[in-house]
């Protein structure tokens, strides 16, 4: 089983995919350290020192070297893996695809505090910050939204999230 967990930075990604995969008793893999460790540097200074468009053609390749290599694992993608390329359609067809859909209001909260290892927030301020999130948010639903599973709950529950996947 491929589970990819998707959905804009801060919902939790990374922290229910560990869970979840603890709870399955399957690899987990955080897409962001995979492309940071195949790039040999964060990805903060990939964006710096590459690009953007360089970041977006790394995620997609190391996005498929993982999914083609392991039958089964809990992936959390980047918050814009997605968005780029035929991402979405090449996740859903390869396994099952799991949109975490967090409020803007408390992705504003936690991001806040977390801007400076964000390449595409850290220079904003707070208003800033606000309207990119709304911004970001109407440009990317239309792809989270191809996920064939959506949790809204806040805060999410890991055997809600369980019980969904299994009943997707
Ligand atoms: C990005 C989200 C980040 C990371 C990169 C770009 C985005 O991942 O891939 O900074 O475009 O939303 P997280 O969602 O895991 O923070």
């Amino acid at each position: 089983m491929k589970i990819f967990l998707i959905g804009f930075m801060g919902s939790g990604k990374t922290h229910w995919g560990r869970l979840l995969s603890q709870k399955l008793g399957i690899p987990f893999f955080d897409l962001d350290e995979q492309v940071s460790a195949h790039a040999g540097k964060p990805i903060p200074e990939i964006f710096a020192a590459d690009g953007e468009e360089h970041f977006r053609l790394l995620e997609k390749e190391v996005l498929y070297m993982i999914t083609e290599s392991h039958d089964s694992f809990v992936m959390a993608c980047g918050g814009g893996s997605p968005c780029f390329f035929n991402n979405i359609e090449y996740m859903n067809q390869s396994g099952t695809t799991v949109w975490i859909n967090t409020p803007a209001d408390i992705l504003f909260e936690r991001l806040v505090k977390e801007k400076p290892g964000r390449p595409l927030i850290k220079d904003l301020s707070d208003d800033q910050l606000r309207s990119f999130i709304s911004r970001k948010f109407a440009d990317r639903k239309i792809y989270y939204e191809q996920a064939a599973i959506t949790v809204d709950e806040e805060p999410v529950h890991l055997d809600s999230l369980i019980e969904k996947i299994f009943h997707a």
